[in-house]
């Protein structure tokens, strides 16, 4: 589906929580390895939220210093989007508790659950409401507290995950910038490999299912490795395909972060240099909502991305959900 590109991230930030989690600390929790985990997924630290704090915390964080950042109200927003499978609780909506939070009285706004392509998902829904002239100014967070649902006995799913949170700005965009174009799939059949069996309407909180461990992260992480790979790389190749670019025209390729090796290998299908990739997995690990607009804003930070910059983005994880969007930066 071609996409005019009438609406643009026109502004980004983040929160990550002050604590750090290395993984020198795992070693003393479970029988793992600095070598081991940084070998098999990149990752040297991650960052956790306090104990008291819930995701609409690092959420409202994260949105205010966006407005700081763009001088703006918080009575301007006309829509929050929250990307999260975190909430603070099953309702109401942790897009309701980060609204009140930051006083966005005009706003009315809801929660998006998709796992590691939530954001990426809350980006395109998001952008319709701009599109149709319906809103001036949307706000997309992505922010997951895995920290609450990690179990820190099971090695082989405890040093993957960590806390965070990002914010974007959608407002309707100068000519020929915004987001240009998107492919998105989700396969159910895939739902079973990476889930969290309790709390919902079919397995709700009782002794029976904590004590089978069902309200933490269950992941078959060979099975999901297996399919994550070529479904990063092919979802996104056939989107600059498409488009009619090849790598070497992306300024910045921003994946999801969930092991250094699915995106080392995105990067050799795409043939991209490696200069022109977001990583942070090292020092965040898997934020699962928030990899993808905290690594947005690291890059604008940093000065990787100008205006006119084609930008792509794509993830893979729990659902299965996958997908990737291309953006021309408006800033
Ligand atoms: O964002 C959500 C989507 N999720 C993903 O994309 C995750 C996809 N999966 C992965 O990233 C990888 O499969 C993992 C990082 C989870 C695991 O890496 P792997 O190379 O696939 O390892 P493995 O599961 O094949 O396990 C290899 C060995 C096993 O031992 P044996 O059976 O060979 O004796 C594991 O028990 O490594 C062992 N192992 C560990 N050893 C030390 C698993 N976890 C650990 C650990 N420390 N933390």
């Amino acid at each position: 589906m071609q996409k005019k590109g009438s609406v643009s991230i026109t502004g980004v930030s983040r929160y990550l929580p002050e604590q750090r989690l290395t993984n020198a600390d795992l070693e003393k929790m479970v029988d793992t390895s600095d070598e081991w985990i940084q070998t098999r997924t990149g990752i040297r630290e991650r960052r956790i939220l306090d104990k008291d704090l819930g995701t609409s915390y690092m959420a409202a964080q994260a949105l205010e210093s966006l407005l700081e950042q763009k001088g703006m109200n918080a009575k301007d927003i006309d829509l929050i989007i929250v990307a999260t499978i975190t909430p603070d609780m099953m309702y109401p909506a942790t897009a309701c508790l980060v609204q009140d939070s930051v006083g966005a009285q005009n706003a009315w706004g809801f929660d998006l659950s998709a796992a590691c392509c939530g954001f990426l998902y809350a980006l395109v829904v998001g952008s319709q409401f701009v599109e149709t002239g319906a809103h001036k100014r949307v706000a997309v967070i992505g922010a997951d507290k895995m920290s609450a649902v990690v179990d820190y006995t099971d090695r082989e799913t405890c040093v993957l995950f960590g806390d965070g949170a990002g914010a974007v700005l959608l407002e309707p965009a100068e000519d020929g910038a915004g987001i240009r174009d998107f492919i998105f799939h989700i396969d159910g059949s895939g739902g079973k490999h990476l889930c969290q069996p309790g709390g919902g309407s079919l397995h709700p909180a009782s002794h029976e299912t904590v004590d089978k461990k069902m309200h933490y992260i269950y992941q078959e992480g060979r099975e999901v490795f297996r399919f994550a790979v070529p479904s990063l790389a092919g979802v996104s190749a056939r989107l600059l395909e498409r488009n009619g670019l090849t790598g070497e025209d992306i300024a910045l390729f921003v994946p999801h972060q969930a092991n250094k090796r699915i995106i080392d290998a995105s990067v050799n299908r795409l043939k991209l240099s490696t200069d022109r990739v977001l990583i942070n997995i090292d020092r965040y690990a898997n934020t699962t909502s928030g990899t993808i607009p905290i690594g947005l804003s690291e890059a604008v930070e940093q000065g990787r991305i100008k205006p006119g910059d084609n930008i792509l983005l794509a993830s893979v994880g729990g659902g299965y959900t996958w997908g990737s969007i291309l953006l021309k930066w408006a800033y």
